[in-house]
């Protein structure tokens, strides 16, 4: 009997052709402009399903996954999985996978544009020029800060909080810019000390130091709140904090009252703590430049997600290993194998 797929979003069609040629029966939950289906809908289309393919703006409760005992696995599409609750699916013997590596250049570009987007007010600038307010001299001149060393030669520090695939890549782009790269992640310490071009600091030392703080690190319960009024105390008065990572990584309520009393520059930010809503008071402020998390979204870089999401898929509906898994502890239990020969 063939297995059953379901893609509660509108997956681009590269990815739909590898589950078409597996010859799974793949439901696609969503409206006609792509409009995600509800949680309830979800749920209930679960329950038939072999595997469920869900984008990281889904969230995937223990609930979902306790009503279909025949559940063969979950392939995000994303890199991060903090919408799964990989602890329940582990625990209920079922196989997580996500999208690394696709999608490692592409966010840190984002990253980058988003930096110098903020620390050059170039959407502010932007939107003052387009409005007819320009009339020449005397007008406003959105001064900005240097990222390259500026008049007075001086290298800026970029400070990397997570040094994964996309810390990296955002470190490699800051060259051209003569910056001095520092980097904090405790679980890659050894392999950073090593390197070329960065140097370790401890947290504090990298909020102190930094003139540019940006956020790579995954969602966890060591990271959650990681910045928040400790380290807006530590940070430079003129310090820009970019967030491509995860929004609970950083205290939000706390990031909006840091900015408005000048204890940081400015935030460019692709994520927040509650998605699609921003804590109360942040679209009002002008040091800020807000993204609606479009880290990945180039067509070229979601095909490649939907491609990697549909073969973790496909794998696991076969009861095979799939490319990229999360959970690999779970491939011995017992919970795992009963699914598996169900
Ligand atoms: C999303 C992301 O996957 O990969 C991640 O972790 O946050 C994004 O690339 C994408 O926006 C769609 O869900």
């Amino acid at each position: 009997m063939s297995k059953r797929v379901l893609v509660p979003w509108a997956m681009p069609e590269i990815g739909r052709e590898v589950l078409r040629k597996s010859k799974a029966e793949v439901t696609f939950l969503h409206g006609l402009k792509g409009e995600l289906p509800l949680p309830g809908e979800i749920l209930e289309g679960l329950r038939n399903a072999d595997i469920l393919l869900p984008s990281a703006f889904q969230p995937v409760p223990k609930k979902m996954m306790v009503g279909n005992p025949r559940l063969l696995g979950i392939a995000n599409f994303g890199v991060g999985y903090s919408n799964i609750d990989v602890a329940a699916a582990t625990e209920l013997g079922i196989p997580v996978t996500n999208t690394p590596g696709v999608l490692t250049e592409t966010t840190a570009d984002t990253t980058w544009a988003l930096l110098m987007a903020t620390a050059r007010k170039i959407p502010q600038a932007h939107l003052y020029t387009m409005s007819g307010k320009w009339k020449g001299p005397g007008g406003k001149t959105f001064m900005g800060l240097d990222i390259g060393p500026g008049g007075s030669n001086r290298a800026k520090v970029l400070g990397i909080i997570g040094f994964g695939r996309i810390g990296q890549a955002v470190m490699r782009r800051s060259k051209g810019f003569k910056m001095k790269v520092i980097a904090y992640d405790p679980l890659k310490k050894e392999e950073i000390l090593k390197m070329r071009g960065v140097t370790y600091r401890e947290l504090d030392d990298l909020l102190k130091e930094s003139d540019f703080v940006s956020l790579h690190c995954h969602l966890t319960q060591e990271t959650h709140h990681l910045i928040g009024e400790r380290a807006f105390d530590l940070m430079k008065p003129t310090a820009i904090l970019i967030n491509v990572s995860r929004g609970p990584v950083v205290d939000e309520r706390t990031l909006v009252s840091a900015l408005k009393k000048g204890k940081i520059g400015g935030a460019g930010l692709d994520v927040y703590e509650k998605e699609p809503k921003l804590s109360q008071g942040l679209a009002k402020l002008e040091n800020v430049v807000l993204l609606p998390h479009i880290g990945s979204a180039t067509a070229d870089t979601r095909g490649q997600m939907a491609v990697l999401a549909a073969r973790n898929a496909v794998a696991m509906m076969r009861k095979q290993k799939p490319k990229n898994i999360v959970n690999p502890e779970v491939f011995g239990s017992p919970d795992y194998l009963r699914r598996i020969s169900s």
